[in-house]
């Protein structure tokens, strides 16, 4: 597996594959990866002729109290891991190749609506910044496709909808939550957890399966929200949404839709904040 830093590098291996025909698929990453990323790297693997993988911890999507500082950086241990998955390049740009003005005065893509709500509203500028890098990574590699994972479903929602609006010629793919045994579903953040809030943390997806079950009973979606975030509030969390919404826009559902919907939610639990979310039919 080749690494580049540099655009240059990144074009005339990205050229020398599309000249022969070969589709190229692209998954983007921080880094620190884990069997979730890697699941995304198998399926980029089965559903394109060449792998590319960035790792970029991305200024512009973390808020001024947020955990870019910290955030682990492992790159050497990350090239080992997409060797051995089978990813062809990894581009793993400085700072200045994403942003050459700077990250504050970059063009900036911004995704109205859909980036309002959940994330959007506990994080302001978060997504301004996931889809202004996505656009930027889309334009450096030029892929056919590219693989994002559905624990960050909100994410997925909002690149879908830039890349249809922007008529980008990149096909998306969301690839399954990956989960430990427990039911925690994989993040590089579960590393922040002590012993103790990593035997607590399961109780989000037991959350999920819970509001899943009672909007299959009937119950009104704003019941179940309710229910839910009281459970984490107990259980020690601080939950900061427990929302059931509609899976295609994230917009608030009739109150008794069962078909159609997502259960999403955001919890804290000390310093450390976990998303996760579940399909509900
Ligand atoms: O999901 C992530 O890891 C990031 O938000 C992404 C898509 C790589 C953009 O920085």
């Amino acid at each position: 597996m080749q690494t580049v830093q540099d655009a240059q590098a990144l074009r005339a291996a990205i050229h020398g594959w599309h000249d022969k025909g070969q589709t190229v698929a692209l998954v983007p990453t921080m880094g620190n990866l884990h069997a979730g990323h890697f699941s995304l790297v198998r399926l980029a693997r089965e559903r394109a002729d060449r792998v590319v993988a960035s790792v970029f911890v991305n200024p512009t999507q973390f808020g001024p109290n947020e955990d870019y500082a910290r955030y682990p950086r492992t790159l050497t241990q990350d090239q080992a891991g997409l060797a051995e998955h089978g990813c062809d390049l990894l581009f793993a740009p400085e700072v200045a190749t994403i942003y050459p003005y700077g990250a504050e005065y970059s063009v900036s893509v911004h995704v109205p609506q859909i980036t309002e709500v959940l994330e959007g509203a506990h994080r302001p500028g978060h997504f301004d910044g996931v889809a202004t890098v996505v656009a930027k990574l889309f334009n450096l590699v030029q892929p056919d496709l590219a693989v994002f994972g559905q624990k960050d479903y909100q994410q997925l929602k909002v690149i879908e909808r830039m890349v249809r609006d922007l008529a980008l010629p990149v096909k998306i793919l969301g690839a399954p939550i990956q989960r430990a045994e427990d039911g925690l579903a994989l993040s590089s953040r579960n590393q922040y957890l002590s012993p103790a809030e990593r035997e607590m943390a399961p109780q989000i997806h037991q959350t999920l399966l819970l509001m899943q079950s009672l909007i299959g009973e009937g119950h009104a979606c704003h019941a179940v929200e309710l229910v839910a975030a009281t459970r984490l509030e107990r259980a020690g969390f601080v939950p900061d949404y427990t929302a059931i919404r509609r899976a295609d826009d994230l917009g608030m559902p009739e109150a008794h839709a069962r078909h159609g919907l997502v259960a999403l939610i955001a919890a804290r639990l000390g310093s450390t904040r976990l998303i996760d979310n579940l399909p509900l039919a």
